[in-house]
């Protein structure tokens, strides 16, 4: 069954040679960023001949979730992280000011974001820049198995703040862990406000990711087919009595106690600049991992600012950033598991 033409173009086109100005080739990159929701809030000005103003489109928000754009404002710093790579893989330096008019609080307005100027100088290229076609959110189940030896060491080696960043494979921290991502998960499924914002945006099959290929996408053959004979809708996600809200509850819980390790990131302060520094070593982390042959997820829930989540939000803070500071990324990490590894065998060999 084919997969969705529309969507997955940019991941085919980025740094075609059709885009001539270093500026479109850079951010024929900087599109496939990860960012929360994939709301794509970008909106972009080409303002000089060599300069890229960055915007917040305002009307792709997530004011349930993320009620002061704290992960929108991460998601802007691993697109222009991947901008910079981007860049460099054309030939340019990039040079990052970010929010040049100021930094908005409490919420993200229209100011610029970040302006970035290329100029035509051998940047230095990133190791890392190959990894970026194959790093993709991983929502599946992992392998029960250790990850090897000093990843953390080795991860941590690639990020602009590695003081910032941990990793948790601890057996105890991982059971504790687990448990409090599926609590703050299921707060936020039987939060409709939350929930609902997820549905709102969510793609149910290829059709729909093609008309509006930005917000969440459930793909695949199953989904195609739940899809045909009614089983997943809209409806039957967003009603905790129905059939498919029990389903990504379930699938949440498996996914979870697949877990081996989980990785975080912690910033003393929480300026619009620590979050914007924290999404541009995300996107590093993501891709390291990647080259190590690891997957991610992130697992926002009990990160995020509103009431119902209160106490997972102190429980995290007080495990994971003991001494203060903000938790601003939460994520599981590990290697898919055995029977998705053979499965990708064989679709390679077929
Ligand atoms: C700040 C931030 C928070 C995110 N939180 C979650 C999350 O809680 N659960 C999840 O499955 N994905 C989460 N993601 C991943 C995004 O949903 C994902 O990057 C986006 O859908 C694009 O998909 P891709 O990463 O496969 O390109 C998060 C990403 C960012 C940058």
């Amino acid at each position: 069954m084919r997969g969705p033409r529309d969507a997955d173009q940019p991941w085919k086109e980025a740094g075609a040679a059709r885009f001539v100005d270093p500026r479109l080739q850079a951010l024929s990159w900087a599109v496939l960023a990860p960012n929360p929701h994939n709301m794509q809030p970008w909106l972009i000005d080409l303002a000089d001949e060599d300069r890229i103003d960055i915007y917040f489109q305002t009307d792709r928000g997530l004011p349930q979730t993320d009620p002061w754009d704290r992960q929108l404002t991460i998601g802007f710093g691993a697109f222009t992280e991947l901008l910079v790579m981007g860049a460099a893989h054309a030939g340019y330096q990039a040079e990052v000011s970010p929010f040049p008019d100021g930094a908005p609080q409490p919420k993200l307005d229209g100011r610029r974001i970040v302006s970035i100027r290329l100029r035509a100088e051998q940047a230095q290229a990133d190791p890392l820049f190959s990894a970026v076609l194959r790093r993709r959110t991983d929502r599946g189940n992992y392998a029960l198995e250790p990850l090897g030896q000093d990843v953390g060491g080795a991860i941590a080696a690639e990020l602009r703040n590695p003081a910032g960043f941990d990793l948790h494979d601890d057996e105890a921290d991982v059971v504790a862990l687990r448990d409090l991502a599926i609590r703050a998960f299921e707060i936020e499924m039987r939060t409709p406000l939350t929930w609902m914002e997820s549905i709102d945006v969510m793609r149910i099959g290829r059709a729909e990711m093609d008309a509006e290929p930005w917000g969440l996408a459930l793909r695949g053959p199953m989904i195609e087919f739940g899809r045909l004979v009614g089983a997943v809708s809209r409806e039957s996600l967003a009603d905790p009595a129905g059939a498919g809200f029990q389903t990504g509850l379930d699938m949440f819980n498996t996914a979870i106690a697949s877990t081996p390790a989980f990785v975080s990131q912690v910033t003393p302060g929480n300026s619009r600049l620590d979050q914007f520094e924290t999404g541009r070593d995300w996107l590093r982390l993501h891709l390291a991992a990647t080259r190590l042959g690891l997957t991610l997820q992130p697992c926002s829930q009990a990160l995020q600012e509103y009431a119902e989540q209160a106490e997972p939000y102190a429980e995290i803070h007080e495990r994971l950033a003991p001494s203060g500071g903000t938790v601003q990324m939460f994520a599981r990490i590990g290697r898919a598991n055995a029977f998705r590894r053979r499965r990708a065998g064989r679709s390679k060999l077929g």
